[in-house]
């Protein structure tokens, strides 16, 4: 993608890499990008508002109380004129704002206001980076569809060494100027997650410890490279990530029923649900009582939703998951086969901190012919890494 002649909009944050950011709004011109800075209070300690407007060419944005500012380009107008944001440096503070939609300052302010896309490139000491607070709010901002730069590894201006420094401005401008992976462009792509819930009466239900936390990471990486996504969600505490549409259902049964209905304009079908095995044979009309000591319920087996699209006429290309706490390779490879799949993704559920309700993963990808181990890691990186894999053995499976 070539900057030239985009509007982006640059937040300097008040962190020691500040005083690269005159030469960040170099790079960016140079690259024919029309450049506005905002300053928060705090990166006007660091690097100062003249040299920026020196070499942006345009005044600096300080203040959201300022008349005169807001006279020649009121904040709204700036929000609107941006085709990029990009935060740089920003603190772990601004994070930790911008993760729970805080407006108390400019930057922001204009972060909620603004449609552009939006690139943050962290700058802070690696213990602040580690910290569960960082983090979690490094997740919330991914979740939402906003694409971090870095941060970089190395020596920091504190003297610690580790992860949190700013990617160096070239680094920066050559990440944003790369065109996103398009390798799904126009593809549709139906994602099954989370549990399903399986109710024993009207107040009691069976379920798992899914958190639809790998299928909505997949749905994400999805959209962005270029696919129309449909998200068949059993009940989870995730927002829908953004372009993405999405379908609620409870039990098993109504998650075929939708994956059905989806199946007739798809072209990849991913199923990460945890799906119940089994339901109640009867569901009690009443709350059930403690009447004895002992209660017996009767199980059904559920349909399988991914065999019953697996095995459609003309279907989509099926790619399976495995939770499997023992014999992980034969007993993915057994589903594989048995349920006539294109790929699984087996991921081995006994590694703490992996698998079910944890932003981490390790996945083991098996196909007819071959297997890949991915990167551990983030499941939003994880998912990136699987979309490759899938677009690559889908392509090869279409031309034959
Ligand atoms: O949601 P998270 O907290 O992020 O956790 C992610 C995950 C661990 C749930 C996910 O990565 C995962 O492994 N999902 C599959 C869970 C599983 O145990 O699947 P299974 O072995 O029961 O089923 C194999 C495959 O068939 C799965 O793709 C499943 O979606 C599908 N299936 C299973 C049963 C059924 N009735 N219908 C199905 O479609």
């Amino acid at each position: 993608m070539s900057l030239a002649n985009k509007n982006i909009l640059l937040g300097v944050t008040g962190g020691i890499a500040a005083y690269k950011a005159p030469d960040l709004v170099r790079k960016l011109t140079a690259e024919g990008a029309n450049v506005r800075v905002v300053l928060t209070d705090s990166a006007s300690e660091f690097v100062s508002p003249m040299s920026l407007q020196a070499v942006s060419g345009n005044p600096v944005h300080q203040h959201l109380l300022d008349a005169d500012a807001e006279a020649a380009m009121g904040h709204i107008e700036l929000a609107k004129w941006a085709d990029i944001l990009l935060i740089a440096p920003a603190t772990a503070n601004t994070m930790a704002k911008l993760a729970h939609g805080l407006a108390d300052d400019l930057l922001t302010t204009l972060f909620l206001a603004t449609t552009a896309t939006v690139y943050i490139a962290p700058a802070m000491n690696q213990q602040m980076w580690k910290a569960p607070a960082t983090q979690r709010n490094l997740s919330v901002l991914e979740t939402s569809g906003i694409t971090m730069l870095g941060p970089d590894s190395g020596e920091q201006a504190c003297g610690d060494v580790g992860t949190g420094r700013m990617l160096e401005p070239l680094d920066i401008v050559r990440a944003i100027s790369v065109p996103r992976n398009q390798e799904l462009a126009g593809m549709n792509v139906v994602i099954t997650a989370g549990p399903t819930r399986e109710p024993l009466d009207p107040v009691r239900y069976i379920s798992n410890h899914s958190s639809g936390k790998m299928g909505y990471a997949i749905a994400q990486a999805a959209r962005l490279a270029g696919a129309n996504v449909t998200i068949i969600s059993g009940p989870v505490a995730l927002t829908t990530p953004p372009g993405c549409q999405r379908i609620d259902v409870i039990t098993a049964e109504e998650m075929l029923n939708k994956a059905k209905a989806e199946a007739t304009n798809c072209d990849i079908f991913i199923a990460t649900a945890a799906v119940a095995d089994y339901r109640a044979a009867e569901v009690a009309d009443n709350k059930l009582k403690k009447s004895s000591d002992e209660l017996t319920l009767t199980f059904v087996k559920n349909p399988d939703i991914l065999a019953t699209i697996a095995a459609l006429e003309d279907g989509p290309f099926t790619v399976g998951f495995a939770a499997e706490s023992q014999n992980v390779e034969a007993y993915a490879k057994d589903k594989l086969i048995r349920k006539k799949l294109d790929m699984i993704a087996a991921n081995d559920i006994t590694r703490e901190g992996l698998g079910f309700n944890s932003d981490d993963n390790a996945l083991h990808v098996y196909w007819q012919t071959g297997d890949a181990e991915l990167p551990t890691g983030k499941k939003s990186e994880l998912a990136k890494s699987l979309l490759s894999l899938v677009a690559t053995h889908y392509k090869n499976k279409k031309s034959g």
